[in-house]
């Protein structure tokens, strides 16, 4: 199984593609059949034209260059960081940041640029590799280098997310150790029979700048972290032999507004063809003329010949229905024509080919469509003989852009309710898990989003895999800047030279996943104030992403442009970060520097009657989970300010979910702009989930306070203002704040409720406080007088004039007991899956104790281990990996994963001064827990 120690010799043949990387025994097994029965009586080294092999685990880390080292292994030299902008406002300007030029001999650059010249379309432009071996003579790239004293890991890992964090300085990165250089090595055994086959690394992702060298020989690398990426080892393995690999990040301090996360944090594959190949991210299908009684699938493959001499060759695809987990069911349902090509020597020859289907299942959002997904089998046969194999997984969707009224997936018009997400994965860090990221978005799904923009670079392309198969709609997002830098040592520095081959490289790895709509090409970028300069530049790389991919818009979010400048007028569609909503609209930001203006979409629908707009940032609503501050802003919006919202002492913000960033607005403010305006096409909120970073308006925290769910994945109230206005048919009522105020009897003690009800009456002990109603452009019941009384608060809500919804808030006695309660009972012994296991702090009667911060210790015993743990607070800054912390707010996080191969009972205690303990069981199995995904 995948997650088996040894690490090589796994056979993951074409199948592995499309399956989970962490995950199921079983469906590994079963494509592993099918794939064997293919190339069923053919030699070993034949027998699997095309092998995807996990090279996950065991690798060997060291954080550092090796002592005394003399070798020059920067990328290129770097700007003298003068002055920090860590703690500025998101919405600062971008600038033109100093660039540095360098002697190109006293750095890697020249041999790292190469790596990306298939994805630089012009020739004249590509770039030769010198002809030295440069860091050959580097400690940690050789092959008898002892790197036993090393940390032993598998991937994907972040090296910074253990901490400890970093007291001084901004907050804009975390606060963790993301920055400097890492080493990491592993030892390949590539067999003898691999000798005439063509081996790539694929790279899912490394935090970054990674250079790789194999027997110590420098092969190549790739600068952008967020980008997935190959380079070829044929040249430099040596089949037959224990080969080294060996892997340089360096990751540049001032590089990011978020937390990057640090080493190689995603998956790692060795790929292994036949010479004549499909090429990396080959393949592209595309869907037409679909209806409910046919479609048409064209697919487009790109083949490499490695060869010196031309090659004949026979290009085949089979169509397969794939079930909900992404498995191939029963026979091929319809079949491409062959067609036969030469393809030249060293070069690529794309074909092309199509045919309809009749009664396709189409992928669309749920709740009234279904994420029906198909893979398409290519086969590439050279006089007879299958030399490839290769499967592309996509959906048969229809998306039209309409902008009177937005976007319509197979003619329903779907409302974006959609989120921001950054990459981390909270107490996890950066390193990719699939099941982390399934419960993000799952628990995005439960408030109704349907949507998610990947804040500010390309996701890991399981989230995706993801995504598709929750029927949710993307925003593929590709930078964060361009020339014009938001931080010292960011993305801007490279841009010259990769933009082209980062941007190609996403849209060829992403374009078949049915859940991509959009591509964006950037995030408020400093371009926007460069005229007509930063509108070419826009309509440059909207230009890569047409010949890419020439079925989807590509757009670019604004938050300073304006309809009357050349930006937008390059741009498919208009995203607009806050725009909508109006920016710092109000008496008191007059005379401020900062970016000021009016709603803007009536403005760009009038300017741009033929464009869809949509909002790519809303919101940016702060709060901290269960804190309530008093007094409370009468207002439907206001900003946080010092003891307005936000309490300086505690460097937490009210959960009253009123209060939000200087350019932001309350949710409800948002929700009423947007339904003013019902020719937009939906948002997408800032953010869904908390994030590493940017912890405004608190600089001196570690994570941010945006998130609608907080970073151990708990629901803030907002979730439910959300859930009310996204899920109008879910009954469901939220009363906040908790009634649990021992110190506030008498006191004016304000209570919301979010209700999709549209009418509740609210009752203090029994005593009915009054019946209220939402106006239009109303979303939140308000009772702003209530005087605080222990007891038992409760709401019946109606709509249209019948019972809907209930809720109740109980004052809670001390705390007595923890109660600890898994999200899944059952996960599966493959040494990724996860249980998140949420402790609660109650009274005696099992009420939650509001403002517990008992510390808590969790054991753990079987076959299993603590991975992290985690509160939600931002303020926190206990290390990831303690079995030991404070609740916050009465909640706390232990995430449990079970030991790879070892089925069992895990069994996890929690304990606090003073309280009964809590106990929960955990069981591993061998197979995926049976049920939906
Ligand atoms: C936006 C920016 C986001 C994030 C957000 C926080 O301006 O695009 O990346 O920084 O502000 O409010």
């Amino acid at each position: 199984m995948m997650g088996g120690k040894k690490s090589f010799g796994l056979r993951r043949p074409l199948g592995a593609h499309f399956m989970r990387s962490q995950g199921s025994a079983i469906h590994a097994a079963l494509a592993t059949l099918a794939i064997d029965a293919l190339f069923l009586a053919r030699s070993p080294a034949q027998s699997a034209p095309r092998e995807r092999i996990s090279i996950d685990q065991d690798w060997r880390f060291e954080k550092g260059d090796p002592a005394g080292n003399t070798v020059a292994l920067l990328y290129d030299v770097r700007p003298v960081v003068a002055k920090k902008r860590d703690d500025g406002p998101a919405d600062t300007q971008a600038n033109e940041l100093e660039h540095v030029t360098a002697h190109a001999q006293t750095v890697t650059k020249a041999w790292i640029l190469p790596t990306g010249n298939p994805f630089i379309k012009d020739p004249a432009r590509r770039f030769v590799r010198p002809n030295v071996n440069w860091g050959g003579n580097v400690a940690y790239v050789q092959r008898d280098f002892d790197d036993r004293a090393w940390q032993q890991v598998d991937l994907p890992h972040d090296w910074a997310i253990d901490g400890p964090f970093i007291l001084t300085g901004g907050g804009g990165m975390g606060r963790l150790p993301s920055a400097g250089a890492g080493w990491y090595r592993k030892k390949l055994n590539i067999p003898a029979t691999d000798a005439g086959r063509y081996i790539f690394l694929d790279v899912d992702g490394a935090m970054s700048y990674a250079t790789v060298w194999l027997n110590g020989r420098m092969v190549g690398g790739w600068p952008y972290g967020y980008a997935s990426w190959r380079v070829d080892l044929t040249p430099y393995a040596e089949p037959g032999a224990e080969n080294l690999l060996a892997i340089r990040l360096d990751n540049p301090p001032d590089s990011s507004r978020w937390y990057p996360g640090g080493g190689i944090y995603r998956n790692v594959w060795l790929t292994k063809t036949a010479p004549v190949h499909v090429a990396q991210w080959g393949t592209f299908v595309t869907t037409r003329d679909v209806s409910a009684a046919s479609a048409t699938i064209a697919v487009e493959v790109m083949i490499d010949n490695a060869l010196g001499s031309s090659a004949p060759v026979r290009v085949a695809s089979q169509i397969f229905v794939l079930d909900a987990v992404g498995r191939k069911t029963g026979d091929a349902v319809a079949s491409i024509d062959p067609v036969e090509t030469p393809v030249a020597a060293r070069a690529s020859a794309t074909v092309k080919g199509s045919v309809v289907i009749a009664n396709p299942q189409l992928w669309g959002p749920p709740p009234h469509q279904q994420p029906n997904c198909y893979v398409a089998v290519t086969t590439v046969s050279q006089n007879g003989r299958v030399t490839d194999a290769y499967e592309t997984r996509f959906g048969i969707r229809a998306v039209r852009f309409e902008p009177d009224s937005g976007i319509y997936v197979n003619g329903e018009r779907i409302q974006l309710k959609g989120v921001n997400q950054h990459h981390d994965l909270g107490a996890l860090g950066a390193a990719f898990n699939r099941r982390a990221a399934q419960r993000q978005l799952e628990l995005l799904r439960e408030m109704g989003c349907n949507a998610i923009r990947t804040s500010h670079n390309p996701p890991a392309p399981e989230f995706l895999e993801l995504t598709d198969e929750m029927g949710l709609l993307v925003m593929d997002e590709a930078f964060d800047c361009w020339a014009h830098g938001k931080t010292p040592n960011d993305f801007h520095l490279i841009f010259p030279d990769w933009h082209e081959p980062d941007l190609r490289a996403l849209v060829r790895r992403d374009r078949n996943h049915p859940s991509v709509i959009l591509w964006s090409v950037g995030n408020e970028v400093g371009e926007q104030y460069t005229g007509e300069d930063g509108a070419a530049l826009a309509k440059h790389l909207c230009g890569i992403v047409h010949e890419e991919d020439p079925t989807r818009p590509a757009t670019s979010a604004m938050n300073f442009a304006k309809p009357d400048m050349p930006l937008p007028a390059v741009l498919d569609v208009i995203s607009l970060n806050y725009e909508g909503q109006g920016i710092r609209d109000t008496p008191e930001f007059a005379g401020t520097k900062r970016i000021r203006m009016p709603p803007q979409y009536d403005a760009y629908r009038s300017r741009y009657p033929h464009k869809v707009i949509l909002s790519s940032e809303t919101a940016s609503a702060f709060s901290s989970r269960g804190v309530y501050l008093f007094p409370v802003s009468k207002e439907i919006s206001a900003l946080v300010r010092d003891d307005e919202g936000g309490d300086p002492k505690t460097c937490q913000v009210s959960a009253y979910e009123l209060y939000a960033v200087d350019y932001g607005s309350s949710p409800d403010r948002v929700f009423a702009s947007i339904d003013r305006h019902p020719f937009v096409a939906g948002e997408f909120v800032w953010s869904g989930w908390d994030y590493l970073g940017e912890p405004t308006p608190y600089d001196s925290s570690r994570s941010s306070y945006s998130g609608i769910i907080d970073l151990a994945g708990f629901r803030k109230d907002r979730f439910y203002l959300y859930q009310a206005h996204w899920r109008p048919d879910l009954p469901m009522a939220h009363i906040l704040p908790h009634w649990t105020w021992p110190e506030r009897v008498g006191k004016v003690t304000p209570v919301h409720v979010f209700t999709s009800g549209d009418e509740g009456e609210l009752f203090l002990n029994g005593r009915s406080l009054g019946r209220k109603k939402n106006g239009p452009y109303e979303y939140r019941l308000r009772w702003d007088e209530v005087v605080y009384e222990p007891g038992t608060l409760k709401v019946v809500t109606y709509k249209n004039g019948r019972e809907w919804a209930t809720d109740e808030k109980k004052t809670a006695g001390p705390p007595a007991r923890l109660i600890l309660q898994p999200d899944r009972a059952e996960v599966c012994a493959d040494g990724h899956d996860l249980s998140f296991v949420t402790a609660t702090v109650t009274d005696d009667g099992g009420c939650t104790v509001p403002r517990a911060d008992n510390r808590i210790h969790f054991d753990l015993d079987g076959p299993g281990e603590i991975v992290a743990t985690d509160n939600g607070d931002p303020t926190s800054f206990e290390s990831f990996p303690a079995h030991d912390r404070k609740a916050f707010n009465g909640l706390c996080l232990v995430i449990v994963r079970g030991v790879a191969g070892k089925s069992g009972k895990i069994s996890i205690v929690a304990r606090a001064e003073g309280l009964i303990s809590g106990a929960a069981i955990v069981q591993t199995t061998p197979d995926p827990p049976s049920g939906p995904p």
